[in-house]
């Protein structure tokens, strides 16, 4: 049994189609690649995944449960977490205790959170801002803060807005290596969206394509690149000629 399955799920805002139909699933410990050009509903479907938006048609399962009669607050308890694609921290809050936070609520148990956030402090290496408001930091280390909020739920589902962007080459390649490390070590499944192609071919065991909500492409990384439908997409181009 597949640990998330979304199917015929459809979400349409106005007239705008912001998915269509989308169905697809993701095993224990799988890393799920989703691409797709601007607009195509990458953020919606991990909106969706999360229970932020509510799809019009289809349904959302995590293991045997359907995820439609959760909340958005119901999920962390429920081993799923995700990232930001804009970081959503509050202003009041260190950096610890967003971490903190995160654990207790999965967990429950006071000085076992302590040790997590203190775990994912190190992990992610932003021990040095332990202290800090995250809304003074630099916007690469916000994103990183939200990416550890999430960590530190220690889910069994973790949903990434586009983890990497605005961060340098160098920055990138630690990150691709940190979730490398992350899914061996924790066994945790991934979506990962994201608009670097090479670091996302670098990173999952299978990719989706989305464009105009509409899946387009999905298979081995290495497939996903060479498929017509895929270069049409981005480069507006079919089978690579004529570019
Ligand atoms: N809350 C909303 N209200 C109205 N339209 C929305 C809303 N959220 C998304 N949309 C529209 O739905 C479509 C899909 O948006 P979405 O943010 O999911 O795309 P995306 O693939 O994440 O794009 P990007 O790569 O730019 O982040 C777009 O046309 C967008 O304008
Ligand atoms: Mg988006």
């Amino acid at each position: 049994m597949p640990l998330l399955e979304i199917s015929g799920v459809s979400v349409a805002f106005g007239g705008v189609r912001a998915l269509d139909e989308v169905t697809l699933s993701v095993e224990e410990g799988q890393v799920l690649g989703l691409i797709g050009p601007n607009g195509a509903g990458k953020t919606t479907l991990l909106n969706v995944a999360s229970r932020f938006v509510s799809p019009q048609r289809g349904d959302l399962r995590l293991g045997n449960r359907s995820l439609l009669r959760y909340r958005p607050d119901q999920l962390v308890g429920l081993g799923v977490a995700r990232s930001f694609q804009i970081p959503q921290l509050f202003s009041g809050l260190s950096v610890l205790d967003h971490l903190r936070l995160a654990a207790e609520r999965s967990t429950r148990q006071r000085d076992s959170a302590e040790r997590v956030a203190r775990e994912v402090l190190e992990e992610l290496e932003l021990g040095e801002v332990a202290a800090s408001f995250p809304h003074l930091l630099p916007s690469a280390v916000q994103k990183r803060v939200d990416l550890a909020r999430a960590v530190a739920a220690r889910p069994r589902l973790l949903l990434l807005d586009e983890p990497a962007a605005g961060l340098g080459a160098e920055e990138r390649v630690s990150f691709a290596r940190w979730l490398r490390e992350f899914r061996r070590r924790q066994g945790c499944a991934v979506i990962l969206v994201e608009h670097d192609v090479e670091l996302v071919a670098g990173c999952s065991d299978r990719v989706v394509v989305l464009d105009f909500g509409r899946i387009i492409a999905s298979g081995s990384p290495e497939a996903v690149r060479r498929d017509p439908a895929v270069l049409q997409a981005y480069l507006g181009v079919a089978n690579g000629a004529g570019a």
